[in-house]
């Protein structure tokens, strides 16, 4: 049964050089004709979504059941497309043997058992294998999140886990894979800085995926998700987003806005990989919503093919962003925002506020100083109208502060008969006196109706003079 449209997508990957892959639901494969279709006519690069995961391979210790990896390798090689294993460890869906009642030497022989018996059964048929996941966690003290392999044999686990997998097939590339990490941020720098030590120390990783489980909400801008993949290419390792979906569902208006919004994220995230060179494939956490994950969370609309098949618009963005076109942006919904008329226009929630030439940069800026908390910086109020219908919209300002800082921006947003709320759009961070970007697309969701909307830049401490120029608030679009 051929899918609903003709199918471009791995033809158009194919082109721009790109794998275009998709997390595999077993169940779907066996029982649905039209899943096992579009998946071989659109697809050339499979992640099985569960089935190579440690609880469902090696449900009792050294019993290994490999019905349904099987069924999905063998579907792969018979429509000759490329596996990419999915997940040694994580802290999830491990099975009840693997537990704290292993002692230290026990879980190392366990994990090491499980990587080279699964890897030696599929070498040769496994192009890759995300060998860690989701190992970093800036909540906790160490960094690391508290799972059962941290916890018993300390960081260490992951060097152990690269090192036995290299040995087991040197054929196969091995990747970290994270959530999460997309912008440039706490988490991203956490993980940047453990594979940087982990690779220094010769620890055979040959690549790192973005999971890119993202939202219309807020994601991170084109330069930004793209500064942030050059930079670990720029560690030696290949780049995947490895589990990309976009839920929809903090959009206001209607369901055509909501589809454009969710078509756009899909374009730009596309576009990034397909625009950085070290970026090798794009692989979608599933592509119909019919057996999205996602359902596990009450969103029923984040994939790009309908329950029934049908192409969304959702499609059209993924097929745009492989040919490498990055959304549209229109124009400026700010006012005053090169502060050409000085300080018309804009405000400061506390200190003093000043335009003038922006040392290192054409043009003015605004500064701001005598700031009496993070939180305090330049404002715009008054943008109810232009950001009413929702969006989606890309921010971006260039940002200094006399200290090194985390930068920030956010809408300020009151709603009727709720507690005004601020909506951070972007973060990123800056050493003393350097000029940075700062910036991030969103799509407005209100909880109530809106009163008003208003701009904030700040971020750095107290006392730190922080100054903006070039704010600009942009609607997205295709055409
Ligand atoms: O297979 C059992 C079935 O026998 C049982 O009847 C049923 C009801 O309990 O559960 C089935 O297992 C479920 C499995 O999906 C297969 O459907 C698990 O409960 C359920 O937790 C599991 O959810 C998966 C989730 O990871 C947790 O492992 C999602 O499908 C999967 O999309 C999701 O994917 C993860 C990536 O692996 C890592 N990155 C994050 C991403 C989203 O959480």
């Amino acid at each position: 049964m051929a899918a609903a449209t003709d199918p471009m997508l791995k033809a158009a990957a194919l082109a721009a050089g790109r794998l275009l892959g998709t997390a595999v639901d077993e169940t779907a494969l066996t029982n649905d004709p039209q899943y096992r279709a579009t998946l071989a006519a659109e697809f050339d690069y499979v992640t099985p979504e569960n089935a190579t995961k440690w609880g469902p391979l090696e449900p009792t210790a050294s019993n290994y059941d490999w019905t349904h990896a099987d069924a999905i390798v063998q579907f792969a090689r018979d429509n000759q497309m490329a596996v990419k294993g999915h997940t040694f460890l994580w802290y999830q869906q491990n099975p009840s043997w693997v537990s704290t009642s292993l002692s230290a030497s026990e879980l190392q022989s366990a994990i090491k058992s499980h990587i080279q018996t699964t890897m030696t059964h599929y070498q040769g048929l496994v192009r890759a294998w995300d060998v860690v996941n989701e190992a970093v966690d800036t909540e906790t003290e160490s960094g690391y999140k508290d799972n059962i392999f941290f916890e018993t044999l300390g960081p260490d686990y992951i060097a152990d886990a690269f090192r036995w997998a290299r040995e087991a097939d040197p054929d196969a590339l091995l990747f970290y894979n994270e959530i999460g990490i997309e912008r440039v941020g706490e988490k991203s720098d956490f993980a940047y800085q453990m594979l940087s030590d982990l690779l220094a120390q010769g620890v055979p990783i040959d690549g790192i995926g973005f999971q890119s489980h993202v939202s219309t909400h807020r994601y991170p801008s084109d330069t930004d998700l793209r500064a942030n993949l050059a930079r670990f290419a720029a560690l030696g390792l290949r780049v995947n987003i490895s589990e990309a979906d976009v839920r929809d569902t903090v959009m206001p208006g209607s369901a055509e806005a909501r589809a454009l919004a969710q078509r756009i994220a899909y374009q730009q995230i596309t576009a990034a990989c397909v625009l950085e060179p070290a970026c090798e494939g794009i692989t979608l956490w599933g592509f119909t919503d019919e057996y999205t994950w996602l359902q596990q969370e009450g969103d029923f609309n984040p994939l790009v093919f309908t329950r029934d098949y049908q192409n969304k618009p959702a499609y059209q963005g993924v097929l745009d962003g492989l040919r490498g076109l990055l959304p549209k942006r229109g124009n400026n919904l700010l006012r005053n925002s090169d502060f050409a008329a000085g300080v018309n226009e804009w405000t400061t929630n506390a200190g003093s506020l000043s335009v003038a030439a922006a040392s290192g940069r054409d043009g003015n800026a605004a500064c701001v100083d005598g700031r009496s908390a993070a939180g305090d910086g330049l404002v715009q109020s008054e943008l109810l109208n232009q950001l009413s219908d929702g969006g989606p919209f890309a921010f971006s300002a260039w940002v200094r502060a006399d200290m090194s800082s985390e930068l920030d921006a956010s809408l300020l947003i009151a709603e009727q008969d709720k507690d005004p709320r601020e909506f951070n759009i972007a973060t990123t961070y800056a050493d003393a006196g350097t000029w940075v970007e700062l910036s991030g697309y969103l799509g407005l969701g209100f909880e109530a109706t809106p009163l008003s909307v208003g701009l904030k830049v700040y971020g750095p401490a107290a006392q730190v003079q922080l100054c903006v120029a070039d704010v600009v608030l942009q609607p997205l679009t295709v055409e």
